[in-house]
């Protein structure tokens, strides 16, 4: 057997200041679908999240709840792993940048950027700020309402002079775009890869790394004056997973430089510029790609706490379920794109994605057999050139949607999907199955049969995205779950004539607002 190829995916691990939300939902499902699709396409997948503990924005939440820092992640990132549990999430590893392991790996990976001359110690004087945990310098700065200097981001930034050792990010300027040159592969979407090549082409300045003001960090080894800047703490959450640089093994040579990092527009600077230049500056090659998707807003408006609009994953799962809102976050964008969330565009998707388009199809079709041939795959006779036209098409849909994550383009990848189940839909409706059943049973059965082929192709390709619904239908045809992965679609795992259905029963309700009841 040829081996499996590896395939590592990450999220950013998320800051503890804050409660979950549909920001983090939405990267994390983002990477969920693609571990699973990766997964059932026969990827040896190794899948990480887990949330950024330290640093002074965490440190001010902490004393603005009254605990000990240590008390309040714990509490926190708690509240992220519930989440991911009720969110089906499939992640390998949890990291918590507070765990043994992952400090004292890097306080390897400094001693490393030391030992090369990667680090000098000095002073820092500029512009900081807390919530973006970012150092700005003069020309970058807005003006607050108020008149008062803010970053771009439109967070306030206070005035910083402190000793600080620096990482001689200047030193690598031409190396990035090099990279960036020779692997157009490494940064999507494209739009992304011109605005980090032009910001590295305007000269890179060194980045202070250590911080002397506050205490809740990784120490440096031997100057415990100065604690790391939780960035270069945060950002080797992917390696110190894997057990670099310190204690290496088979996962780190396995699983990198596989690794594909799924972010949000916001972070990537520090994921497309700083993270490859701290690996090359402790001669690590860089990840293979890092994929910047867009934000969210909320019916129009910016989502933010001051405005009260930020949207609970858990009410979603609770009115929407938990399969409906992973759908409607994958194919009502175009990931990479920033998009609005409307509770309109939602019920829309459920009621008619998914409730008419593949969940009536199903059901109709299923509750014929079930009905009409004995609650068992009828045999199909001789294929009309519709038959094999619709299979043709389904055949094709594992290649057409493999190719589209390949670019995370989970909204083509899901309208390949469903363009191919509007063609069963029209299918079947055209070969009217309720007429033959009295005027030609043996062309229902061929008929019933070849639907019912396309359900389950249907099936197995929507487990990354709707695994709930899909498993649920995938049980209804009874397709054991060892026939379960993508190497069974197309021909290899045609439905056995002769097998009995499992309880046929709707797997994607219509959404009905409560005044509708
Ligand atoms: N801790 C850093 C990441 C360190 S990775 C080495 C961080 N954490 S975060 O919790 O603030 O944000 C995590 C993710 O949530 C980011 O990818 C961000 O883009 C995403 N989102 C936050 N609000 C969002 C929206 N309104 N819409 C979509 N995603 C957004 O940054």
């Amino acid at each position: 057997m040829s081996e499996r190829e590896a395939f590592y995916i990450t999220t950013p691990i998320y800051y503890v200041n804050d409660s979950p939300h549909i920001g983090h939902a939405y990267t994390t499902i983002a990477c969920d679908a693609l571990a699973r699709f990766k997964r059932l396409d026969g990827f040896d997948v190794r899948f990480l999240t887990g949330t950024d503990e330290h640093g002074q924005k965490v440190e001010k939440s902490a004393r603005a709840a009254g605990l000990e820092p240590q008390e309040f992640c714990d509490r926190v990132s708690r509240n992220f792993r519930d989440l991911f549990k009720r969110m089906n999430i499939t992640n390998d590893g949890f990291i918590r940048t507070t765990d043994e392991h992952h400090m004292r790996a890097v306080q390897a990976l400094w001693q490393r950027l030391m030992e090369r001359g990667q680090i000098y110690p000095g002073n820092y004087a500029g512009w900081y700020s807390v919530r973006d945990e970012a150092f700005f310098g003069e020309s970058e700065l807005t003006e607050g309402q108020g008149g008062e200097k803010c970053a771009p981001t439109g967070a306030p930034v206070e005035w910083v002079e402190e000793p600080s050792y620096f990482f001689r990010l200047s030193e690598w300027g031409d190396k990035l775009l090099a990279l960036y040159e020779d692997h157009p592969e490494f940064l999507g979407p494209e739009s992304r890869r011109n605005e980090v090549i032009s910001f590295v082409k305007s000269g890179l300045r060194d980045l202070s790394v250590t911080r002397t003001s506050f205490k809740w960090g990784i120490p440096v080894p031997g100057d415990d004056a100065h604690i790391m800047y939780v960035w270069l703490d945060a950002l080797s959450n992917y390696i110190t997973y894997l057990g670099a640089p310190d204690r290496q093994g088979a996962d780190w040579a396995r699983f990198w430089p596989v690794a594909m990092h799924m972010i949000g527009k916001d972070i990537l600077r520090f994921h497309a510029v700083y993270w490859p230049a701290f690996l090359l500056a402790a001669g690590i090659a860089p990840p293979k790609r890092i994929f910047a998707h867009g934000w969210w807003t909320n019916e129009g408006e910016k989502i933010s706490k001051s405005l009260g609009n930020v949207i609970d994953p858990y009410e979603l799962i609770d009115t929407y379920g938990l399969d409906q809102m992973r759908y409607f976050l994958l194919r009502e964008v175009p990931f990479g794109k920033d998009g609005d969330f409307s509770r309109r565009a939602m019920v829309h998707r459920i009621n008619g994605d998914l409730a008419n388009d593949f969940g009536n199809l199903a059901q109709r079709c299923l509750k014929m057999i079930a009905k009409n041939c004995d609650g068992k795959i009828p045999r199909p006779g001789p294929l009309t050139d519709a038959d094999k036209a619709l299979l043709a098409t389904v055949d094709g849909l594992h290649g057409l949607m493999a190719t589209a994550l390949d670019r995370q383009a989970f909204d083509s990848a899901l309208k390949a999907l469903w363009q191919a189940i509007g063609d069963a839909n029209t299918y079947f409706a055209h070969q009217e199955p309720w007429v033959l059943r009295k005027s030609d049973p043996d062309r229902m059965a061929t008929v019933l049969y070849t639907t019912a082929e396309a359900i389950r192709q249907f099936a197995v390709l929507a487990q990354p995205f709707v695994p709930e619904a899909a498993a649920r239908l995938l049980d209804q045809l009874a397709i054991a779950p060892d026939r379960h992965a993508f190497a069974t679609l197309g021909e290899a795992g045609r439905l056995v004539p002769g097998m009995t259905l499992g309880v046929i029963e709707g797997v994607f309700p219509r959404h009905i607002e409560k005044d509708e009841e």
